[in-house]
This record gives structure tokens, C-alpha cells and sequence, in this order.
């Protein structure tokens, strides 16, 4: 294989860097990178760059995470929310409960609110949540801002993922990894070393070493744009992934690696929260529950098999719908 970084090294570095960092605060990425600096104030940082330099890891994150039976990762009750600006409601009564280890899909009619309950969740600044609650990891996420959900270990790969001008991708990851590094007093890894952190995760995305040099997103074709998302859930974890369309225009072979990393990075204690408008990506990962929305609210939750149904019969298979 060709390699644009000066290594030949396919180990992961141990100690394992999968470590909670509780205190580390992401903006503080920001000073230590001259281009993200230059780039973004830190008060101008979009949510998507935060939230990827600052999501928790999987493995060691939120509190009684040892025992045998699954904890519950998020609790969404009655949640309603409104656009920010013209204070339109658009979530209606939003409930939802996930556990480790499970795999929810949320399908639903274009503009019934999916991408908002997504956004809502990681605390987009767009929209305003006016009743109910969301409770992750047993903290109430609306007392958080969107940095601190994703140090509690919320992911979110937007539907349309930004361009990061300027900011190459082996950059920005390494700069995000090595932030959570210091933060737990653990050396920062080199970049050959942390090469040899991410090039297995290269193979499981089957993403192009080329890539790695290239600015985040720029002139990413939109399958590209949606392999690096996983690509970066890969290396940086998170105890609850959110993946907004991760499927959308991806050729099949594509869609069988996206799905392929998102088998792989799925633990007994890490959740994927996937949006989706085609079954097809559940031939690959298979749902633990398919919930389907419409206008702001899940009218119905079921298994595998209410996907299947609406691909047969579209949404009017389901009378609420
Ligand atoms: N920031 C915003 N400003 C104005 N309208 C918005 C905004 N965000 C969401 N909406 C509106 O809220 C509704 C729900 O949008 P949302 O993006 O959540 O739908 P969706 O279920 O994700 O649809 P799709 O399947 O097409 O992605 C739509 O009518 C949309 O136009
Ligand atoms: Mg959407």
C-alpha cells in the first residue's frame, strides 16, 4: 500500500487510547492548532467540528458501565422542540429509550423530523427544545452545551457533512485524539504512531490512504463525504452514535464498507441511533428496533419487519403515518 505518511506501522500504539476524559475541554483544541485557530474562534467553531473533537470514548465512559446487563444510554421523554427564529414547533412528543448494545433506526417521510430529533439531541443551536427531557448516561443533556454532549460521548454524522477548508484530515484527527490523550496525562502519540493507530481503521472503512491528506471534506464526492464520517466515528468513538443518512448516495459496494465500520465499531456498551429512507442498509446492520416518525413524534416502533413493510408499502402501511 501506498503510504503518504512516512510508516509502514499497522499496530495500534498500546495503551489502548480508548480512555474516558471526563474534564477535557474541546475548545481548547482550538489553541493548539494554528489553522483551527485561525480558521474558527472558538465561539464559531461549527457543532460538527466540536462534536467530532470532543466525543467520549466507548469503552470506558459514564458511570456503571461494568456489569452484565445493559444500562440504559438515553432516555428521550415527551420532547418537543421548536425552530430557534420563527419558533416553529416541529417535534412533537418525541419518546425514545436505548440501552447498550442496541441498534435503533428511525425512518420516516421526508421533512416528518428525523434530522431535527438528531439535532436536537446533540444540541444544535438552531432549535429550541420547549418541554420534555433527554437524559443520557443519567445526566440531563439539556443543562449541557453541544461540547459538553459530545464529551459525554454523543457522535453525530450530520446528513450533509461540512467542508473544513484548510485543515487537512489526518490533521484535524490527530489533533482531536491527541487533545483527549493530554487530557488523560497520557503521552500524545507521534504521527507515526498514531498512523499506526488509524490505518486499521482505514482498511475498515476501505477509505483511501490519499484521503488522510486531503482538506476534511473538500472536493469529497458526496459517497466520500459519508465514509469519512465513519472514519472519524471510527477513531474517535462514542457511546452513542448518531448517523443522520449515513447510507444516502453510496454505490453498493460503498454502502457494504460503511456498514461493515459500523458493525465494527458496535460494542456490547455503545449504541447507533441511524436514520435511514432504505432498507437496504439493514441488510447489513441489523436493527435491534426500526421507530417510524411523523409529523414529530414516533408513531410506531416494531422490528426489522416494519422496515420491510414500508419498502413494500411505503408509509401508508402505517395507519399513523
Ligand atoms: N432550521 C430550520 N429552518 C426552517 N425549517 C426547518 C429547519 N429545520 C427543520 N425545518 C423544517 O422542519 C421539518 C422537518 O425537517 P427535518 O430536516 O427534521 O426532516 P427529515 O425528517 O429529516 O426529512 P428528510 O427525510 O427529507 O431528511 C421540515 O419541514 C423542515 O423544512
Ligand atoms: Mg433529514
Amino acid at each position: 500500500m501506498a503510504l503518504l505518511h512516512p510508516c509502514s506501522c499497522t499496530t495500534p500504539p498500546s495503551p489502548s487510547p480508548i480512555l474516558p476524559f471526563k474534564n477535557w475541554t474541546p475548545n481548547r483544541l482550538l489553541f493548539t492548532s494554528p489553522a483551527l485557530r485561525r480558521r474558527f474562534p472558538p465561539n464559531r467553531l461549527p457543532p460538527r467540528l466540536r462534536a467530532a473533537l470532543a466525543v467520549e470514548s466507548p469503552a470506558a465512559s459514564g458511570k456503571n458501565r461494568g456489569g452484565d446487563s445493559p444500562e440504559i444510554l438515553l432516555e428521550v421523554k415527551d420532547l418537543s422542540a421548536a425552530i430557534a427564529e420563527s419558533k416553529q414547533p416541529i417535534l412533537k412528543g418525541v419518546n425514545l429509550s436505548v440501552y447498550e448494545g442496541e441498534v435503533h433506526v428511525v425512518m420516516g417521510k421526508n421533512g416528518s423530523g428525523k434530522s431535527t430529533f438528531a439535532k436536537v439531541l446533540v444540541g444544535h443551536p438552531d432549535y429550541e427544545v420547549t418541554g420534555g427531557s433527554i437524559v443520557f448516561k443519567g445526566e440531563n443533556v439539556l443543562d449541557m452545551d453541544p461540547e459538553e454532549r459530545s464529551l459525554a460521548g454523543l457522535f453525530m454524522s450530520f446528513q450533509s457533512p461540512i467542508e473544513i477548508p484548510g485543515v487537512s484530515n489526518i490533521d484535524f484527527l490527530q489533533m482531536a485524539y491527541n487533545a483527549r490523550r493530554r487530557k488523560l496525562g497520557q503521552p500524545e502519540l507521534s504521527p507515526i504512531e498514531f498512523y499506526g493507530y488509524i490505518s486499521p481503521k482505514l482498511e475498515l472503512v476501505n477509505m483511501k490512504v490519499d484521503f488522510l491528506n486531503r482538506n476534511v471534506n473538500e472536493g469529497f464526492s458526496g459517497g466520500e463525504r459519508k465514509r469519512n464520517e465513519i472514519f472519524q466515528l471510527a477513531v474517535l468513538g462514542a457511546d452513542l452514535a448518531i448517523l443522520d443518512e449515513i447510507d444516502s448516495g453510496l454505490d453498493v459496494d460503498a454502502l457494504r464498507d460503511v456498514a461493515k465500520a459500523v458493525n465494527g465499531i458496535l460494542t456490547a456498551k455503545n449504541s447507533v441511533l441511524m436514520i435511514t429512507h432504505y432498507h437496504r442498509l439493514l441488510d447489513y446492520v441489523k436493527p435491534t428496533y426500526v421507530h417510524i416518525m411523523e409529523g414529530g413524534r414516533i408513531v410506531e416502533t416494531g422490528k426489522e419487519s416494519v422496515a420491510k413493510r414500508i419498502e413494500k408499502e411505503g408509509y401508508n402501511a402505517i395507519p399513523a403515518a
